[in-house]
Protein backbone atom coordinates (compact mmCIF):
# COMPACT_ATOMS: atom_id res chain seq x y z
CA UNK A 1 0.00 0.00 0.00
CA UNK A 2 1.19 3.65 -0.24
CA UNK A 3 1.59 5.18 3.06
CA UNK A 4 2.15 8.69 3.51
CA UNK A 5 3.28 10.46 6.58
CA UNK A 6 2.67 13.97 7.53
CA UNK A 7 5.25 14.67 10.01
CA UNK A 8 8.69 13.49 10.43
CA UNK A 9 9.18 13.45 14.02
CA UNK A 10 9.50 10.43 16.52
CA UNK A 11 5.97 9.39 15.49
CA UNK A 12 5.96 9.76 12.17
CA UNK A 13 9.19 8.63 11.93
CA UNK A 14 9.37 5.14 13.30
CA UNK A 15 5.50 4.80 12.27
CA UNK A 16 7.34 5.77 8.19
CA UNK A 17 9.96 2.98 8.58
CA UNK A 18 8.38 0.34 10.19
CA UNK A 19 5.47 0.48 7.73
CA UNK A 20 8.30 0.45 4.85
CA UNK A 21 9.10 -2.62 6.60
CA UNK A 22 6.42 -3.68 6.56
CA UNK A 23 6.80 -3.69 2.86
CA UNK A 24 4.39 -0.78 2.73
CA UNK A 25 5.53 1.92 0.33
CA UNK A 26 5.94 5.30 2.30
CA UNK A 27 6.40 8.76 2.01
CA UNK A 28 7.36 11.12 5.13
CA UNK A 29 7.03 14.69 4.47
CA UNK A 30 7.76 17.43 6.89
CA UNK A 31 7.95 21.08 6.39
CA UNK A 32 11.28 21.22 8.43
CA UNK A 33 13.45 21.43 5.05
CA UNK A 34 16.93 20.52 7.31
CA UNK A 35 15.14 17.41 8.86
CA UNK A 36 13.83 16.62 5.47
CA UNK A 37 17.55 17.08 3.96
CA UNK A 38 19.26 15.33 6.42
CA UNK A 39 16.79 12.29 6.16
CA UNK A 40 17.71 12.21 2.48
CA UNK A 41 21.14 11.84 3.12
CA UNK A 42 20.76 9.23 5.71
CA UNK A 43 21.04 11.35 8.82
CA UNK A 44 18.25 11.14 11.84
CA UNK A 45 17.55 13.87 13.21
CA UNK A 46 16.40 12.19 16.91
CA UNK A 47 18.09 9.82 18.60
CA UNK A 48 15.84 6.26 18.54
CA UNK A 49 17.81 3.01 19.19
CA UNK A 50 17.92 1.23 15.42
CA UNK A 51 15.87 4.03 14.39
CA UNK A 52 18.87 4.60 11.46
CA UNK A 53 19.64 0.72 10.77
CA UNK A 54 15.91 0.31 9.89
CA UNK A 55 15.61 3.81 8.11
CA UNK A 56 18.82 2.86 6.00
CA UNK A 57 18.01 -0.31 5.01
CA UNK A 58 14.49 0.74 3.67
CA UNK A 59 15.60 3.78 2.02
CA UNK A 60 17.97 1.06 -0.06
CA UNK A 61 15.22 -0.69 -0.63
CA UNK A 62 13.07 1.85 -2.11
CA UNK A 63 10.35 1.92 0.25
CA UNK A 64 10.97 5.07 1.85
CA UNK A 65 11.69 8.27 1.18
CA UNK A 66 11.40 11.80 2.26
CA UNK A 67 10.00 15.28 1.16
CA UNK A 68 8.66 18.21 2.22
CA UNK A 69 6.33 18.52 -1.28
CA UNK A 70 3.38 17.20 0.99
CA UNK A 71 1.13 17.73 -2.15
CA UNK A 72 2.72 15.22 -4.49
CA UNK A 73 2.97 12.86 -1.37
CA UNK A 74 -0.28 12.83 -0.78
CA UNK A 75 -1.84 12.79 -4.23
CA UNK A 76 -1.53 8.85 -4.94
CA UNK A 77 -2.02 7.92 -1.09
CA UNK A 78 -3.90 5.00 0.21
CA UNK A 79 -3.42 6.49 3.72
CA UNK A 80 -2.09 9.55 4.78
CA UNK A 81 -1.61 9.98 8.36
CA UNK A 82 -0.86 12.80 10.72
CA UNK A 83 1.75 12.48 12.65
CA UNK A 84 2.78 16.16 13.68
CA UNK A 85 3.02 17.66 17.00
CA UNK A 86 0.05 18.86 19.25
CA UNK A 87 1.73 20.71 21.99
CA UNK A 88 0.04 22.69 25.20
CA UNK A 89 -1.56 25.51 24.02
CA UNK A 90 0.07 28.36 25.48
CA UNK A 91 -2.22 29.96 28.19
CA UNK A 92 -5.10 27.73 28.80
CA UNK A 93 -3.36 23.91 28.43
CA UNK A 94 -5.66 22.65 25.71
CA UNK A 95 -3.86 21.02 22.98
CA UNK A 96 -2.97 23.31 20.34
CA UNK A 97 -4.13 21.85 17.18
CA UNK A 98 -2.72 24.26 15.08
CA UNK A 99 -0.62 22.26 12.99
CA UNK A 100 -3.02 19.70 12.12
CA UNK A 101 -5.75 22.07 11.23
CA UNK A 102 -2.97 23.11 8.77
CA UNK A 103 -1.91 19.51 7.83
CA UNK A 104 -5.57 18.90 7.12
CA UNK A 105 -6.35 21.66 4.90
CA UNK A 106 -3.00 20.90 2.91
CA UNK A 107 -4.03 17.29 2.47
CA UNK A 108 -7.60 18.37 1.21
CA UNK A 109 -6.18 20.23 -1.61
CA UNK A 110 -3.75 17.50 -2.76
CA UNK A 111 -5.93 14.37 -2.64
CA UNK A 112 -6.36 12.60 -5.97
CA UNK A 113 -8.42 9.14 -5.12
CA UNK A 114 -10.35 7.73 -2.83
CA UNK A 115 -7.65 8.39 0.57
CA UNK A 116 -8.08 7.21 4.21
CA UNK A 117 -6.96 10.30 6.52
CA UNK A 118 -5.73 8.99 9.72
CA UNK A 119 -5.02 11.29 12.94
CA UNK A 120 -2.44 9.51 14.68
CA UNK A 121 -1.43 12.47 16.57
CA UNK A 122 -2.35 12.40 20.02
CA UNK A 123 -6.26 14.42 19.71
CA UNK A 124 -8.67 15.90 21.38
CA UNK A 125 -12.03 13.74 21.70
CA UNK A 126 -13.52 15.63 18.37
CA UNK A 127 -10.77 16.40 16.19
CA UNK A 128 -11.49 13.58 13.80
CA UNK A 129 -14.56 15.97 12.61
CA UNK A 130 -13.08 18.81 12.72
CA UNK A 131 -10.38 17.17 9.93
CA UNK A 132 -13.35 15.66 8.43
CA UNK A 133 -15.09 18.91 8.59
CA UNK A 134 -11.82 21.19 6.92
CA UNK A 135 -11.37 18.34 4.24
CA UNK A 136 -14.88 18.46 3.05
CA UNK A 137 -14.79 22.84 3.30
CA UNK A 138 -11.47 22.76 1.21
CA UNK A 139 -12.36 20.17 -1.39
CA UNK A 140 -16.52 19.23 -1.08
CA UNK A 141 -15.30 16.63 -4.39
CA UNK A 142 -12.64 14.63 -2.40
CA UNK A 143 -13.38 11.15 -1.74
CA UNK A 144 -12.22 10.40 1.76
CA UNK A 145 -12.71 8.73 5.12
CA UNK A 146 -10.79 10.12 8.27
CA UNK A 147 -9.62 7.79 10.93
CA UNK A 148 -7.99 8.11 13.82
CA UNK A 149 -4.99 5.92 15.39
CA UNK A 150 -3.58 6.64 18.12
CA UNK A 151 -0.21 5.88 18.73
CA UNK A 152 0.95 4.05 21.68
CA UNK A 153 5.14 3.68 21.55
CA UNK A 154 7.32 4.89 24.03
CA UNK A 155 10.62 6.86 23.03
CA UNK A 156 13.54 4.54 23.56
CA UNK A 157 11.87 1.29 22.75
CA UNK A 158 9.75 3.12 19.76
CA UNK A 159 10.67 0.46 17.07
CA UNK A 160 9.59 -2.69 19.71
CA UNK A 161 6.52 -0.62 20.71
CA UNK A 162 5.49 -0.37 16.89
CA UNK A 163 6.09 -4.07 15.94
CA UNK A 164 5.13 -5.64 18.55
CA UNK A 165 2.23 -3.22 20.14
CA UNK A 166 -0.17 -4.36 23.39
CA UNK A 167 -2.68 -3.29 20.83
CA UNK A 168 -3.52 -1.15 18.17
CA UNK A 169 -6.59 0.78 18.31
CA UNK A 170 -8.30 2.22 15.03
CA UNK A 171 -11.36 4.05 15.41
CA UNK A 172 -13.25 3.98 11.94
CA UNK A 173 -16.25 5.16 10.86
CA UNK A 174 -17.28 3.50 8.10
CA UNK A 175 -16.24 0.08 6.37
CA UNK A 176 -14.27 1.15 3.51
CA UNK A 177 -11.90 2.93 6.00
CA UNK A 178 -11.90 0.29 8.19
CA UNK A 179 -10.86 -2.23 5.50
CA UNK A 180 -7.84 0.13 4.37
CA UNK A 181 -6.53 0.42 7.59
CA UNK A 182 -7.16 -3.45 8.31
CA UNK A 183 -4.80 -4.08 5.45
CA UNK A 184 -2.15 -1.75 6.39
CA UNK A 185 -2.07 -3.37 9.64
CA UNK A 186 -2.24 -6.66 8.26
CA UNK A 187 1.95 -7.77 9.00
CA UNK A 188 0.99 -6.66 12.84
CA UNK A 189 -1.65 -8.64 13.10
CA UNK A 190 0.15 -11.67 11.60
CA UNK A 191 2.39 -10.94 14.61
CA UNK A 192 -0.77 -11.72 16.58
CA UNK A 193 -0.84 -8.31 18.23
CA UNK A 194 -4.61 -7.13 19.25
CA UNK A 195 -6.53 -5.06 16.67
CA UNK A 196 -9.46 -3.23 18.31
CA UNK A 197 -11.85 -1.40 15.79
CA UNK A 198 -13.93 0.85 17.54
CA UNK A 199 -15.58 4.52 16.32
CA UNK A 200 -13.32 7.27 15.73
CA UNK A 201 -14.12 9.36 19.37
CA UNK A 202 -13.70 6.29 21.54
CA UNK A 203 -9.92 5.68 19.90
CA UNK A 204 -9.68 9.60 20.52
CA UNK A 205 -10.15 9.15 23.98
CA UNK A 206 -8.86 5.94 24.24
CA UNK A 207 -5.24 7.36 23.79
CA UNK A 208 -5.86 10.15 26.67
CA UNK A 209 -7.18 7.68 28.82
CA UNK A 210 -4.42 5.40 28.87
CA UNK A 211 -1.74 8.07 29.47
CA UNK A 212 -3.92 9.99 31.78
CA UNK A 213 -3.87 6.36 33.92
CA UNK A 214 -0.25 5.58 33.55
CA UNK A 215 0.40 9.52 34.67
CA UNK A 216 -1.66 8.42 37.48
CA UNK A 217 -0.04 5.43 38.80
CA UNK A 218 3.49 7.16 38.93
CA UNK A 219 2.06 10.12 40.75
CA UNK A 220 0.40 7.42 42.94
CA UNK A 221 3.29 5.53 44.11
CA UNK A 222 5.68 8.85 44.16
CA UNK A 223 3.10 10.25 46.72
CA UNK A 224 3.52 6.35 49.02
CA UNK A 225 7.25 7.29 48.68
CA UNK A 226 6.91 10.57 50.11
CA UNK A 227 5.17 8.51 52.97
CA UNK A 228 7.58 5.46 53.08
CA UNK A 229 10.40 8.80 53.68
CA UNK A 230 8.27 9.69 56.88
CA UNK A 231 7.70 6.30 58.57
CA UNK A 232 10.69 4.42 57.43
CA UNK A 233 8.99 1.82 54.67
CA UNK A 234 11.00 1.33 51.12
CA UNK A 235 9.11 1.88 48.03
CA UNK A 236 10.76 -0.28 46.41
CA UNK A 237 8.97 -3.23 47.87
CA UNK A 238 5.37 -1.81 48.51
CA UNK A 239 5.54 -1.49 44.45
CA UNK A 240 6.65 -5.06 44.20
CA UNK A 241 4.32 -6.02 47.16
CA UNK A 242 1.26 -4.32 45.65
CA UNK A 243 2.53 -4.77 41.59
CA UNK A 244 2.46 -8.70 42.36
CA UNK A 245 -1.48 -8.10 42.11
CA UNK A 246 -2.43 -8.87 38.67
CA UNK A 247 -4.97 -6.18 39.19
CA UNK A 248 -2.41 -3.54 39.80
CA UNK A 249 0.54 -4.87 37.84
CA UNK A 250 4.23 -4.00 37.99
CA UNK A 251 5.11 -1.67 35.42
CA UNK A 252 5.26 2.29 35.93
CA UNK A 253 5.62 1.88 39.56
CA UNK A 254 8.66 2.88 40.15
CA UNK A 255 9.22 6.16 42.50
CA UNK A 256 11.39 9.19 41.20
CA UNK A 257 10.92 13.06 40.16
CA UNK A 258 7.64 13.03 38.58
CA UNK A 259 6.60 12.09 35.38
CA UNK A 260 8.00 14.52 32.66
CA UNK A 261 8.18 13.88 28.27
CA UNK A 262 6.48 15.20 25.27
CA UNK A 263 3.23 13.24 26.04
CA UNK A 264 2.07 12.97 29.67
CA UNK A 265 2.29 16.49 31.33
CA UNK A 266 0.69 17.91 28.12
CA UNK A 267 -1.68 14.93 27.30
CA UNK A 268 -2.95 15.10 31.04
CA UNK A 269 -3.63 18.33 30.74
CA UNK A 270 -5.52 18.91 27.43
CA UNK A 271 -7.69 15.52 28.44
CA UNK A 272 -8.77 18.22 31.89
CA UNK A 273 -9.37 21.41 29.53
CA UNK A 274 -11.54 18.98 27.09
CA UNK A 275 -13.69 17.21 29.57
CA UNK A 276 -14.54 20.89 31.17
CA UNK A 277 -15.48 21.73 27.81
CA UNK A 278 -18.05 18.96 28.20
CA UNK A 279 -18.72 19.94 31.88
CA UNK A 280 -16.47 17.21 33.23
CA UNK A 281 -14.06 17.41 35.89
CA UNK A 282 -11.80 14.81 35.81
CA UNK A 283 -10.93 15.59 39.80
CA UNK A 284 -8.45 12.54 39.92
CA UNK A 285 -6.31 13.69 36.86
CA UNK A 286 -6.32 17.04 38.03
CA UNK A 287 -5.12 16.16 41.21
CA UNK A 288 -2.56 14.11 39.44
CA UNK A 289 -1.35 17.12 37.57
CA UNK A 290 -0.62 19.24 41.11
CA UNK A 291 0.89 16.40 42.12
CA UNK A 292 3.06 16.46 39.83
CA UNK A 293 4.00 19.58 39.41
CA UNK A 294 5.10 20.36 43.02
CA UNK A 295 6.90 17.25 42.96
CA UNK A 296 9.60 18.70 40.75
CA UNK A 297 10.43 21.43 43.33
CA UNK A 298 10.08 19.25 45.59
CA UNK A 299 13.27 17.46 44.26
CA UNK A 300 15.01 19.98 44.63
CA UNK A 301 14.04 20.72 48.03
CA UNK A 302 15.28 17.41 48.75
CA UNK A 303 18.68 18.13 47.14
CA UNK A 304 19.05 21.36 49.46
CA UNK A 305 18.19 19.62 52.46
CA UNK A 306 20.85 16.96 50.94
CA UNK A 307 23.18 19.44 51.40
CA UNK A 308 22.66 20.56 54.92
CA UNK A 309 19.64 23.21 54.21
CA UNK A 310 21.66 25.74 51.42
CA UNK A 311 23.09 25.29 48.02
CA UNK A 312 24.52 28.45 47.78
CA UNK A 313 27.35 28.90 46.12
CA UNK A 314 27.50 25.12 46.07
CA UNK A 315 28.05 22.89 42.83
CA UNK A 316 25.79 20.02 41.97
CA UNK A 317 26.50 17.80 39.66
CA UNK A 318 23.47 16.33 37.24
CA UNK A 319 23.72 12.88 35.47
CA UNK A 320 21.17 12.61 33.23
CA UNK A 321 18.88 15.43 31.77
CA UNK A 322 16.21 13.66 29.35
CA UNK A 323 13.23 13.12 30.27
CA UNK A 324 14.09 9.27 30.01
CA UNK A 325 16.86 7.23 29.09
CA UNK A 326 17.62 6.33 25.33
CA UNK A 327 16.11 9.70 23.95
CA UNK A 328 17.21 12.85 23.20
CA UNK A 329 13.84 14.00 23.98
CA UNK A 330 14.45 17.06 26.71
CA UNK A 331 10.30 18.50 25.97
CA UNK A 332 9.09 18.75 29.83
CA UNK A 333 11.83 17.05 31.34
CA UNK A 334 11.74 16.85 35.09
CA UNK A 335 15.60 17.53 35.38
CA UNK A 336 14.80 21.50 33.89
CA UNK A 337 12.60 22.53 36.71
CA UNK A 338 14.93 20.65 39.16
CA UNK A 339 18.16 22.41 37.77
CA UNK A 340 16.26 25.94 37.62
CA UNK A 341 15.23 25.58 41.36
CA UNK A 342 19.08 24.70 42.49
CA UNK A 343 20.26 27.41 40.32
CA UNK A 344 17.44 29.94 42.22
CA UNK A 345 18.61 28.83 45.21
CA UNK A 346 22.21 29.81 43.84
CA UNK A 347 23.75 26.32 43.41
CA UNK A 348 26.47 26.06 40.02
CA UNK A 349 25.18 23.25 37.84
CA UNK A 350 27.67 20.72 36.19
CA UNK A 351 25.41 18.15 33.84
CA UNK A 352 26.22 15.63 31.61
CA UNK A 353 23.67 13.23 29.50
CA UNK A 354 24.90 10.62 27.48
CA UNK A 355 22.90 11.60 24.20
CA UNK A 356 20.43 14.64 25.15
CA UNK A 357 23.21 17.74 25.95
CA UNK A 358 22.57 19.08 22.98
CA UNK A 359 19.04 19.58 22.99
CA UNK A 360 19.56 20.79 26.87
CA UNK A 361 21.23 23.48 25.87
CA UNK A 362 18.27 25.08 24.34
CA UNK A 363 16.22 24.90 27.80
CA UNK A 364 19.13 24.82 30.40
CA UNK A 365 21.65 27.85 30.60
CA UNK A 366 24.31 28.97 32.82
CA UNK A 367 25.11 24.96 32.90
CA UNK A 368 28.54 23.83 32.27
CA UNK A 369 28.29 20.63 30.48
CA UNK A 370 31.09 17.99 30.84
CA UNK A 371 31.88 15.08 28.89
CA UNK A 372 31.45 12.64 31.47
CA UNK A 373 29.92 11.54 34.43
CA UNK A 374 33.59 11.61 36.02
CA UNK A 375 33.89 15.39 34.54
CA UNK A 376 30.71 16.37 35.59
CA UNK A 377 31.32 15.02 39.31
CA UNK A 378 34.82 16.63 39.44
CA UNK A 379 35.11 19.43 42.41
CA UNK A 380 31.18 19.00 43.14
CA UNK A 381 29.14 18.96 46.62
CA UNK A 382 26.53 16.47 45.73
CA UNK A 383 25.88 14.29 42.72
CA UNK A 384 22.34 13.99 41.28
CA UNK A 385 21.05 11.33 39.47
CA UNK A 386 18.03 12.64 37.92
CA UNK A 387 18.06 10.15 34.76
CA UNK A 388 18.50 6.48 34.96
CA UNK A 389 20.69 5.94 32.02
CA UNK A 390 22.62 2.71 31.68
CA UNK A 391 25.92 4.39 31.54
CA UNK A 392 25.73 5.50 35.01
CA UNK A 393 24.67 2.33 36.43
CA UNK A 394 28.17 0.71 36.73
CA UNK A 395 30.05 4.16 37.58
CA UNK A 396 33.28 4.04 39.86
CA UNK A 397 32.36 5.08 42.68
CA UNK A 398 35.02 5.60 44.39
CA UNK A 399 36.33 7.69 41.96
CA UNK A 400 33.36 9.41 41.61
CA UNK A 401 34.26 9.83 45.15
CA UNK A 402 37.83 10.88 44.90
CA UNK A 403 36.79 13.32 42.23
CA UNK A 404 33.79 15.30 44.34
CA UNK A 405 34.24 17.60 46.79
CA UNK A 406 31.34 16.27 49.16
CA UNK A 407 30.11 13.01 49.70
CA UNK A 408 26.45 12.71 48.70
CA UNK A 409 24.95 10.96 46.45
CA UNK A 410 21.19 12.17 45.74
CA UNK A 411 19.42 9.27 43.36
CA UNK A 412 16.08 10.04 41.89
CA UNK A 413 15.96 6.69 40.45
CA UNK A 414 16.74 4.57 43.07
CA UNK A 415 19.43 2.64 40.95
CA UNK A 416 22.27 2.05 43.25
CA UNK A 417 22.45 -0.19 46.31
CA UNK A 418 23.02 1.74 49.72
CA UNK A 419 25.90 -0.54 50.96
CA UNK A 420 27.84 -0.60 47.86
CA UNK A 421 27.64 3.99 47.87
CA UNK A 422 28.23 3.82 51.79
CA UNK A 423 31.12 1.40 50.70
CA UNK A 424 32.41 4.38 48.49
CA UNK A 425 32.24 6.97 50.99
CA UNK A 426 28.66 8.67 50.40
CA UNK A 427 26.42 9.16 52.26
CA UNK A 428 23.33 8.37 49.68
CA UNK A 429 19.54 9.67 49.86
CA UNK A 430 17.61 7.70 47.43
CA UNK A 431 13.23 8.51 46.65
CA UNK A 432 11.17 6.63 48.95
CA UNK A 433 12.92 5.22 51.77
CA UNK A 434 15.77 6.66 54.63
CA UNK A 435 19.10 6.33 54.34
CA UNK A 436 19.73 2.91 56.59
CA UNK A 437 23.31 3.97 56.77
CA UNK A 438 24.83 6.80 58.28
CA UNK A 439 21.61 8.29 59.54
CA UNK A 440 19.09 7.32 62.50
CA UNK A 441 16.81 4.59 60.61
CA UNK A 442 13.86 5.36 63.09
CA UNK A 443 10.02 6.87 62.07
CA UNK A 444 10.07 10.54 62.08
CA UNK A 445 6.72 11.96 63.66
CA UNK A 446 3.17 10.17 64.76
CA UNK A 447 5.53 6.93 65.85
CA UNK A 448 3.01 4.68 67.91
CA UNK A 449 4.17 4.63 71.48
CA UNK A 450 5.67 1.08 72.51
P1 LIG B 1 7.67 15.92 16.78
O1 LIG B 1 7.65 17.34 17.16
O2 LIG B 1 8.88 15.09 17.01
O3 LIG B 1 7.33 15.78 15.22
C1 LIG B 1 6.34 16.52 14.57
C2 LIG B 1 6.86 16.86 13.18
O4 LIG B 1 5.80 17.39 12.38
C3 LIG B 1 7.95 17.92 13.16
O5 LIG B 1 9.10 17.42 12.51
C4 LIG B 1 7.32 19.09 12.39
O6 LIG B 1 8.28 19.81 11.63
C5 LIG B 1 6.33 18.38 11.52
N1 LIG B 1 5.22 19.18 11.00
C6 LIG B 1 4.47 20.10 11.65
N2 LIG B 1 3.52 20.59 10.84
C7 LIG B 1 3.66 19.97 9.63
C8 LIG B 1 2.98 20.06 8.39
N3 LIG B 1 1.92 20.87 8.19
N4 LIG B 1 3.41 19.28 7.37
C9 LIG B 1 4.47 18.46 7.54
N5 LIG B 1 5.14 18.33 8.71
C10 LIG B 1 4.75 19.08 9.73
O7 LIG B 1 6.40 15.26 17.49
P2 LIG B 1 6.20 13.75 17.98
O8 LIG B 1 6.85 13.53 19.27
O9 LIG B 1 6.50 12.84 16.84
O10 LIG B 1 4.63 13.75 18.25
C11 LIG B 1 3.69 13.79 17.19
C12 LIG B 1 2.33 13.43 17.75
O11 LIG B 1 2.34 12.09 18.23
C13 LIG B 1 1.89 14.29 18.94
O12 LIG B 1 0.50 14.48 18.87
C14 LIG B 1 2.25 13.43 20.14
O13 LIG B 1 1.42 13.72 21.23
C15 LIG B 1 1.95 12.04 19.61
N6 LIG B 1 2.69 10.99 20.27
C16 LIG B 1 4.02 11.15 20.57
C17 LIG B 1 4.73 10.13 21.18
C18 LIG B 1 6.17 10.31 21.54
O14 LIG B 1 6.67 9.47 22.29
N7 LIG B 1 6.85 11.34 21.06
C19 LIG B 1 4.09 8.84 21.50
C20 LIG B 1 2.72 8.76 21.09
C21 LIG B 1 2.05 9.80 20.51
Amino acid sequence: MRVTMIGSGYVGLVSGACFADFGHEVICVDVNQQKVDDLKQGRIPIYEPGLDALVASNAAAGRISFTTDLASAVADADAVFIAVGTPSRRGDGHADLSYVRAAAKEIAQAIGRYTVVVTKSTVPVGTGDVVEHIIRETRPDAEFSVVSNPEFLREGAAIEDFKRPDRVVIGANDERAKTVMAELYRPLSLNAAPILFTDRRTAELTKYAANAFLATKITFINEIADLCEEVGADVQLVARGIGMDKRIGSKFLNAGPGYGGSCFPKDTLALIRSAQDYGVSLRVVESVVAVNDARKTAMARKVVRACGGSVQGKTVAVLGLTFKPNTDDMRDAPAINIIDALQRAGAKIRAHDPVGMDQAKAVLHNVTYTDSAYDCAAGADVLVLVTEWDAYRALDLKRLHQVMKGAVIVDLRNVYREEEVARAGFEYIRVGAMPKLGKANEPKANEPAA
